[in-house]
């Protein structure tokens, strides 16, 4: 667990084991990605929870996949980011009206270049928030997906806002409020070792409260532990 830089998808929390399992097969490349119509990942639910974190660092760890540099027998959940970016995402900020033909121009730009220096050979597209989308800018981009070179990664709090067409076009992954506290302890005391803590001065009965606190957002969780850290003498490293 990386505390607060999280690099690799074991940092991450899901709400089910499947939608985890989905992205580790993907990253292990035993599943084949894009396949069968389904060229994006989507990432849903509420504030906080780590969705457009995990989708700027899904290419890059894609990279890392299909480098040839990653040891196949070791944990693919493990498989960490380069520390210096080595892909070219194109970031869609959502909303603002976002046009439908801006949209679609860069896609198939991207799509018809013949020298994809990415390892994976694929172009890679991020649209944050993608709910914000008007209807006619989702139904241009899904028929976008089709297109053979290219990955599309989206995060939104809304899901029932979505294109069928483009929900249908993607593997969907869940990142809600995980039931069992227990699951944001690895987290908090990763943190608090960041701030130089000893094991146990903030106890885990302390850190499970923060978690139910902060109802999955890791905005909440992260600050309100290192709060916490902070009044029993931690410091944020320099
Ligand atoms: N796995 C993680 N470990 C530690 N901190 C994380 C993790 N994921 C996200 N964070 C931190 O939590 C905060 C919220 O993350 P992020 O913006 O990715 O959430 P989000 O799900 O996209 O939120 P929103 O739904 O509001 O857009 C950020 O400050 C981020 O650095
Ligand atoms: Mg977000």
């Amino acid at each position: 667990m990386n505390g607060l830089t999280p690099n690799c998808l074991d940092d991450f929390l899901f709400s089910n084991a499947a939608d985890q399992g989905l992205l580790k097969l993907i990253l292990g490349r035993k599943l084949p990605f894009p396949f069968n119509g389904k060229s994006g990942i989507l990432l849903h639910g509420t504030w906080g929870t780590g969705k457009s974190t995990l989708a700027k660092l899904l290419p890059e760890l894609l990279e890392t996949a299909y480098s040839g540099t990653w040891d196949n027998t070791q944990q693919v959940g493990q498989m960490a980011a380069p520390e210096a970016s080595c892909t070219q995402t194109e970031l869609f900020r959502c909303g603002g009206g976002l046009a439908s033909p801006v949209i679609t121009q860069k896609v198939v730009t991207h799509n018809a270049r013949l020298n994809i220096w990415h390892f994976s050979k694929h172009s890679y597209f991020l649209f944050d928030e993608v709910d914000r989308l008007t209807t006619g800018a989702q139904q241009s981009l899904r028929s976008t997906m089709d297109l053979k070179r290219c990955m599309f990664f989206f995060t939104t709090n809304y899901l029932n806002r979505i294109d069928s067409g483009i929900v249908n076009r993607c593997h969907l992954v869940e990142m809600n409020q995980i039931t069992s506290p227990a699951a944001y302890l690895p987290l908090g005391q990763s943190i608090l070792r960041d701030l130089g803590m000893a094991t146990g001065v903030v106890t885990d009965a302390t850190l499970a409260g923060l978690a139910i606190r902060a109802r999955g957002s890791l905005r909440d969780y992260n600050h309100s532990v290192m709060m916490a850290g902070l009044a029993q003498g931690g410091q944020v490293p320099s």
